[in-house]
């Protein structure tokens, strides 16, 4: 009733609001950083989206971009961040690739029970690459750049003539023979589905192989069974 008081009244009143108005920014802000990845993926999608209707893309090959995105997003593959990783102590970095790609460990025959620190080694070395349906990995007579292993998905192996060779699926390798002996791939290779192939650099790959020769040696068993085929 007093001017004391309504102005008493006043200044609670303004403090409330901004109290008010604190949470619920914050809570605002939590809400919108709980899920990170998504906001990543929808993020891509609003962008590529805009790309494809500035440049008219035809409905086929729209159809082929958001299917491919799909994908990255079902397949839990849509956030690879390497640069987030890079600045962890080694130690930790190696665990956690560890455990990253544990579900390529399980799927390598040769992986599972081998010395853990070639895996570490090779892990951090590993690098994930989608590649969609149709798509050619490489083609026979290209240099070898690297071995590869599927993590998941089939890849047809054809002669040059693109006759077919043999194909591969979860768990196996290929690219070794351009490695072993330095010369061009012997085949083609080319994706029949969506896969996820895990591919180890060239200067990777020599690396290990000439500090854990039981990796060479089960390489090389491979291959002498693939060149007998
Ligand atoms: P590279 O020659 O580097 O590239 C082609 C790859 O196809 C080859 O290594 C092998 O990994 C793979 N390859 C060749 N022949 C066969 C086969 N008979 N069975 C399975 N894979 C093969």
């Amino acid at each position: 009733k007093t001017i004391p008081q309504m102005l008493f009244t006043c200044v609670i009143q303004v403090m409330g609001v901004g109290v008010f108005g604190y949470i619920l920014s914050n809570v605002a802000g939590l809400l919108a950083r709980r899920d990170a990845a998504r906001e990543h993926h929808m993020d891509n999608l609003d962008k590529i989206e805009t790309f494809m209707q500035m440049h008219q893309t035809p409905p086929d090959l729209r159809a082929s971009i958001r299917g491919y995105y799909h994908y990255m997003w079902n397949s839990k593959r849509g956030y690879q961040d390497r640069a987030l990783l890079e600045g962890l102590p080694g130690k930790i970095q190696s665990e956690l690739f560890l455990h990253i790609n544990r579900s390529i460990i399980d799927r390598v025959p040769f992986f599972k029970g081998a010395d853990l620190d070639m895996l570490s080694e090779l892990m951090s070395e590993l690098q994930l690459r989608v590649y969609v349906p149709g798509e050619k990995v490489f083609r026979a007579g290209d240099s070898g750049d690297a071995l590869y292993f599927i993590h998941s998905g089939v890849v047809d192996v054809l002669t040059k003539t693109g006759d077919s060779i043999a194909n591969l699926t979860n768990g196996a390798f290929f690219g070794e023979m351009a490695l072993v002996s330095d010369s061009p791939r012997t085949a083609t290779v080319q994706a029949r589905t969506y896969c996820d192939l895990y591919f180890l650099p060239r200067e990777s790959f020599k690396r290990v192989t000439k500090a854990y020769p039981s990796f060479l040696e089960h390489i090389e068993d491979t291959m002498s069974k693939r060149r007998a085929s």
